[in-house]
């Protein structure tokens, strides 16, 4: 008995040893504040050209797709190269996931393979288990809950414009969507103050809303989109119907109606204040022409930073860098 159990106890700890130790990044509290701030640093460095160092030698990102991108797929693509690595794109048309293969089995697979793995899909409890059942790091590439990747990059871009965050106010107006949520995740975790314009609903997540709460973030509702932007440092907002929300477009019109971010909006926020916006933008719905094109947008270095945030990240995840 004392035998089999010694053999037991060498096998377990044998697994244990060569477990490969890893970590994910499915939304912003993921990493803690300190950590987050470490990731702008090297993120800078990156625009700044200081950072050479080839740290994705040799390693590979499988990057699957559920929805459609432009700056998801060019930013994680260009990124990897720039850190001599490679990445690989794999939509539903092409690979087996989207005939039904199971995302364990896909995990599994794609982990004898690669070094890193980014996804883009509908439910976020998909990616959970692509975590689960992978052994290489998963980064979340937007769910219909989270959009950390971008979230970061515009508080990235938040620091380009303004300097130091704590104490800014973010005015965000629309749609409580996965972009909403991520930018309650960072206020939460960062120590800005965010203001919610959305109609009624079309709220954000209640349970990250209720841990917002709980962790004493500056995070408010309101219904009015002027007083959400009143004084704001930030004007946020996003298209008013997702991915997959299509069909809702029409219905969605009327309840944003009064949801847009136009010249009279942002003259509620400081004199000084930033446009942000994810993108892809529809001019006329939730952003007049004037303000997207205008000069407090910012929008263009918030995609640039993409490229930067994602490559500290996979440098972090993926290539040995530390925080
Ligand atoms: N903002 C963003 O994620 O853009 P894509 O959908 O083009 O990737
Ligand atoms: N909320 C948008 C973001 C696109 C980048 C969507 O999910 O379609």
């Amino acid at each position: 008995m004392a035998t089999a159990g010694h053999a037991l106890a060498i096998r377990i700890s044998a697994h244990i040893m060569t477990e490969r130790p890893h970590r994910d990044f499915l939304n912003i509290s993921d990493f803690s504040a300190p950590e987050t701030f470490a990731l702008f640093a090297l993120a800078e460095r990156m625009r700044a050209k200081q950072y050479t160092a080839r740290s994705l030698s040799g390693r590979a990102l499988a990057m699957i797709f559920m929805k459609s991108s432009t700056r998801t797929r060019v930013s994680f693509e260009v990124g990897a190269a720039q850190l001599g690595g490679t990445a690989h794109f794999l939509s539903p048309r092409d690979v087996q996931i989207g005939r039904g293969e199971p995302i364990e089995d896909t995990a599994r697979v794609l982990s004898r393979y690669v070094d890193g793995i980014m996804i883009r899909t509908f439910a976020h409890a998909d990616v959970e288990r692509l975590a689960q059942y992978a052994d290489v790091p998963v980064i979340n590439g937007l769910t219909d809950l989270s959009h950390p990747c971008q979230v970061l990059a515009d508080v990235l871009t938040m620091r380009q414009h303004l300097g130091e965050i704590r104490g800014r106010t973010v005015a965000w107006i629309g749609d409580g969507n996965n972009m909403a949520n991520s930018w309650i995740d960072a206020a939460t975790l960062l120590g800005f103050s965010l203001r919610l314009a959305c109609p009624e609903g079309y709220d954000a997540d209640a349970l990250l809303l209720a841990r917002a709460a709980e962790a004493g973030a500056d995070v408010r509702i309101v219904r009015d989109a002027h007083e959400a932007a009143h004084g704001a440092d930030v004007v946020t907002t996003d298209v008013w119907a997702s991915m997959g929300q299509e069909e809702e477009q029409h219905q969605r019109e009327k309840a944003f109606a009064q949801f847009q971010v136009n010249a009279a909006l942002m003259s509620r926020a400081n004199a000084n204040a930033i446009f942000l916006h994810c993108l892809p933008a529809h001019r006329g719905e939730e952003v007049t022409a004037e303000v997207i094109d205008g000069p407090q947008s910012v929008v263009w270095d918030e995609a640039e930073n993409r490229l930067h945030m994602q490559k500290a990240i996979m440098a972090v995840l993926m290539g040995g860098e530390s925080l």
